[in-house]
């Protein structure tokens, strides 16, 4: 036996994410700015801008870029090395930082570009709903990623207003105006996106959560509801990083199943942190559910049997990856695991 042959190195999740973060941070930092868009006269109100920001710079886990990211690497780890995407994001205007870029086609620059720009549409879109889902009218919330919230900080119209333009810019960095992603790939990022934050989607799940307050759930319609409410953009977020690749059927079908049990197991685990863990750990304040009366998984199952429901989607969920037939999917079933398994 050959004494040389190298053991595989385990998985670092950490620095994976820490390396894919580093674009999508640099690329949030610069496209939710008051500079004004190439070809418009004006920028933005630098208030506005301001609430924007402190909504999206700064906090959170990332986790639907990471999903993004991953997925994409999933499927463009299949294509011939010519092809593959390489993985090294920054944003527009200048995708590649200067001579980084020699060895590339455009085409290797596009996918890269269609994935950042991908990964930071829904981070802007999950960031629009949490300004909302904190403000008065919805859940009253005062503190979110260990900080006070939007309308606490600016006031009840900037947090709506704020909400509101980062779900457009959501969709303007999905459309680019040069050449950098083809009229097909954008259709297709801003139909599943927008599917995912509307009526059938996010929005949707808001409605039924907010209708549901002080009633009772059967277990059917909790998961109904949170499959709309977190579930949807979190699958989405999986199957943009596929649209923005190549990937066959079968590894299609793999990765939307995939994605539907991490988003559902994910509203699981928020449901049992609200108990079981605390303000400063989470960022944000815990106990309110039962406070506020929502049906939840701990309140309709127990927190044994959500648990339980956890590592059952988990299982889904690594399941429909060995299925796949896709050879790179260690950063997905990391994902998978840190979102059961995690303290916050
Ligand atoms: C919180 O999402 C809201 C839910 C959908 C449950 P995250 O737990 O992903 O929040 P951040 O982005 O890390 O702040
Ligand atoms: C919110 O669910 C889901 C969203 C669409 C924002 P929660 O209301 O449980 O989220 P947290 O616990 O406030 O983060
Ligand atoms: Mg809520
Ligand atoms: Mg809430
Ligand atoms: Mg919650």
């Amino acid at each position: 036996m050959d004494a040389r042959v190298k053991a595989v190195p385990a998985f670092d999740l950490g620095a994976w994410s820490a390396e894919h973060l580093d674009g999508v941070e640099r690329a949030l930092e610069r496209w939710v700015s008051a500079d004004a868009p190439a070809g418009v006269d004006h920028g933005a109100p630098a208030e506005l801008v301001e609430a924007m920001r402190y909504a999206v710079l700064d906090g959170g886990k990332r986790l639907r870029p990471l999903l993004v990211l991953a997925a994409w690497e999933a499927v463009s780890s299949e294509l011939p090395a010519g092809d593959r995407a390489r993985h090294v994001l920054s944003p527009h205007p200048n995708p590649l930082p200067e001579g980084e870029g020699v060895n590339e086609s455009d085409h290797e620059r596009h996918l890269n570009e269609a994935a950042l720009r991908a990964a930071c549409a829904v981070e802007l879109i999950h960031a629009y709903s949490l300004v909302h889902d904190d403000m008065p009218c919805m859940d009253n919330d005062v503190l979110r990623r260990g900080k006070p919230t939007v309308h606490v900080k600016f006031g009840e119209a900037s947090a709506l207003l704020a909400g509101d333009a980062l779900q457009a810019l959501a969709f303007e960095l999905l459309t680019p105006e040069d050449d950098g992603m083809s009229a097909e790939r954008q259709a297709s990022l801003c139909r599943l996106l927008a599917r995912a934050a509307g009526s059938a989607g996010m929005a949707g799940g808001q409605a039924i959560d907010l209708a549901s307050v002080g009633g009772a759930l059967t277990e059917s319609q909790l998961r109904d509801m949170h499959r709309l409410k977190t579930g949807a953009l979190l699958q989405a977020s999986v199957m943009m990083g596929v649209a923005c690749g190549n990937a066959s059927a079968v590894a299609q079908a793999a990765l939307h199943r995939y994605g539907a049990a991490i988003g559902l197991a994910f509203q699981v685990v928020d449901d049992m942190l609200d108990v079981t863990a605390d303000s400063a750990m989470l960022g944000k304040t815990a106990g309110k559910d039962a406070n506020q009366d929502k049906p939840t998984y701990v309140s309709v199952l127990g927190l044994e049997r959500s648990a339980a429901q956890a590592q059952e989607l988990l299982g889904q969920a690594l399941a429909a990856l060995a299925q796949s037939g896709l050879r790179n999917t260690r950063a997905l079933q990391g994902l998978a695991d840190m979102m059961v398994n995690r303290s916050n």
